[in-house]
This record gives structure tokens, sequence and C-alpha cells, in this order.
């Protein structure tokens, strides 16, 4: 049997340069994990909770259902590139001081989305913000303090 080819891959990770090899079917979620960046979560693989999201080129994407080889020569942020334990991002502030931080798994994700999204619009109205999130899945949320949360920096961003 002949060996599956593999591709050349550069893109910028966290302003990291990262280059590698994969396969045409390698998922950006797997690249990135397998490059130590573990903290973009790996959930259903399907696309359908939200926990892999990351920003790619300014866009929340799903890494699980986004190939490695689309992010050829992209800028891609994962959730480590918000902030520090020294200096939290806006967002993580809130999510922490609006008790709306849920488990390691969904909160990357809901943080990603919620960066990206306040960054195309600063300020949402709260059914926006319902709406922006919607695709990041947890059960064990009823998404008020999350909304709460993106609302207060939205709105501290006004002042
Ligand atoms: S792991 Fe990507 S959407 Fe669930
Ligand atoms: S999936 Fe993370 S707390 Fe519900």
């Amino acid at each position: 049997m002949s060996e599956r080819k593999l591709y050349d891959i550069s893109l910028t990770v966290n302003d990291r340069e990262v280059k590698g090899r994969v396969k045409a079917e390698t998922t950006l979620l797997d690249f990135l994990r397998s490059n130590n960046f573990t903290e973009v979560k790996k959930g259903c693989e399907i696309g359908d909770c939200g926990a892999c999201t990351v920003i790619m080129d300014g866009e929340a994407v799903l890494s699980c259902i986004t190939l490695a080889l689309q992010a050829e020569g992209s800028k891609v942020y994962t959730v480590k590139s918000l902030g520090t334990w020294e200096k939290l991002h806006p967002l993580q502030k809130a999510f922490v001081e609006h008790e709306a931080l849920q488990c390691g798994f969904c909160t990357p994700g809901m943080l990603m989305t919620a960066k990206a999204f306040l960054d195309k619009n600063p300020h949402p109205t709260r059914d926006e913000i319902r709406e922006a999130i919607s695709g990041n899945l947890c059960r064990c949320t009823g998404y008020k303090k999350i909304v709460d949360a993106i609302e207060a920096v939205s709105k501290r961003e006004a002042e």
C-alpha cells in the first residue's frame, strides 16, 4: 500500500509561527492539539458543540470541521491568546465577575466566540448575544450569566 500524501503547512497560532506536515483530512483541531495547543478542546468533533472554537483570520471557526490545510497562511488565535492570570482579558474578567464560567471544555469556545462576536459587533443587544453564543452548547447552564458577562463587556467598552 502506498503512503498517504503529506502536505506542508505554515500558519501563526497566537502570533507564533507553526509549521507542520498534515494529511489532507487532518483537522485544524487535531493539528493544534498535536502542536500542544491543548487549550483547544475536543468535544463532539462533528461541529455541534462549539468547544473547539478558535478565531481564524478574525472569524470564529469550529476547528473540528476546519481542515488544517484551510488554515495555511492564516492567523489563528486560541483562548490562551486572550489574557494571563495577571492580566485577564475583559471577557475573562467579566466571566469571573458574573459567575459565568462553566467547565474547561465549553468555556474556551464560549470566550472565543464572544471575542470574535464583540470585535465585529461591539454594542449588541441581548438577543444578538444569545444568538451569537447559541452554537456553544452546555447543558449545565441557563446561559443568563454568560449573556450578562458578554453584555457587561460591551457596556463597559461603551463607557
Ligand atoms: S468539537 Fe468542534 S463543534 Fe464540537
Ligand atoms: S459543558 Fe461545560 S459546564 Fe456544561
